[in-house]
């Protein structure tokens, strides 16, 4: 692995008295695609909540290319995109003023802005909708928008959480490619989620999570060998040897 660029020390997170991430680490190296994998509830969001800055560890540290989330948690914000699981999106604004909006968020001026978010639509395939009100896109387009907002301001490191969730092909196809040449143009990215076949195809590295732990981490062809022959078997078939259920219970 390349040099770490960000670095999860014994992450814990409880809500109440529910354990949601009880001792997580790892690292993910520079330019790398990472995978955190696993069913409804591991623990994958609140993860990626406290990598980002949004979520206080109740203890474990964190740091990004050498930056504390707690100590510095504005020099991290300065170098993350965020591409939230929950829509982030102003339905009544069109696709251009979202991204200006966030432009003008992250300390972009106008100029930079108004580049930027052309750029990025672009690279979506949205351009011809950027004066399109976003209330009236399809589920696939507003997550191609919600990942062109995460590109404001050129991250060095891109959380994607569950990018694909719910959306068509042709949209998820778009994504894959972007998410490729992204980091073909030396970005780091973490990505989660719970279609094991994704994780297969693009991720470098996978973290397998259940129930708050992380149970494998691997490359997904690395899991799949200590199971069998590495071309037959999948990271379903690895998923289920680890729990002993299906991640589709
Ligand atoms: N703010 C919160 N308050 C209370 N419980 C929470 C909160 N956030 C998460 N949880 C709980 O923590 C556990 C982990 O949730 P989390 O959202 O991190 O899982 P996930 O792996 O992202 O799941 P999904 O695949 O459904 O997105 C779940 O049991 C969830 O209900
Ligand atoms: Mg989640």
């Amino acid at each position: 692995m390349a040099e770490a660029f960000l670095v999860a020390k014994d992450l814990h997170k409880s809500f109440n008295d529910h354990k949601a991430v009880n001792g997580v680490s790892f690292t993910i190296g520079k330019n790398e695609i990472f995978g955190l994998l696993g069913p409804n509830g591991a623990g994958k969001t609140t993860t990626i909540r406290m990598l980002s800055t949004v979520l206080e560890p109740d203890v474990g540290e964190v740091t990004i290319s050498g930056f504390s989330t707690r100590q510095q948690p504005d020099k991290v914000r300065s170098i993350i995109g965020v591409c939230p699981q929950e829509l982030a999106l102003y339905e009544e604004l069109t696709a251009l003023d979202n991204l200006t909006f966030f432009g003008r968020l992250v300390g972009l001026n106008s100029r930079e802005t108004r580049a930027q978010s052309m750029a990025n639509l672009a690279l979506m395939e949205l351009e011809q909708r950027a004066k399109g009100k976003v209330s009236k896109f399809s589920g696939g387009m507003k997550r191609r928008v919600n990942l062109a907002i995460a590109l404001m301001g050129h991250p060095k490191l891109l959380f994607l959480d569950e990018p694909t969730v719910g959306i068509d092909p042709q949209s998820r196809n778009k994504i894959f490619e972007t998410i490729q040449g992204l980091r073909t143009n030396g970005m780091t990215v973490l990505y989660t989620t719970h279609y094991m076949e994704e994780a297969d195809r693009l991720c470098d590295r996978v973290a397998i999570m259940d129930g708050g732990k992380i149970v494998a981490i691997d490359t997904p062809r690395a899991l799949k060998a200590k199971l069998g022959d590495p071309d037959k078997t999948t990271l379903e078939d690895v998923f289920l040897k680890l729990t002993g259920r299906s991640l589709r219970d």
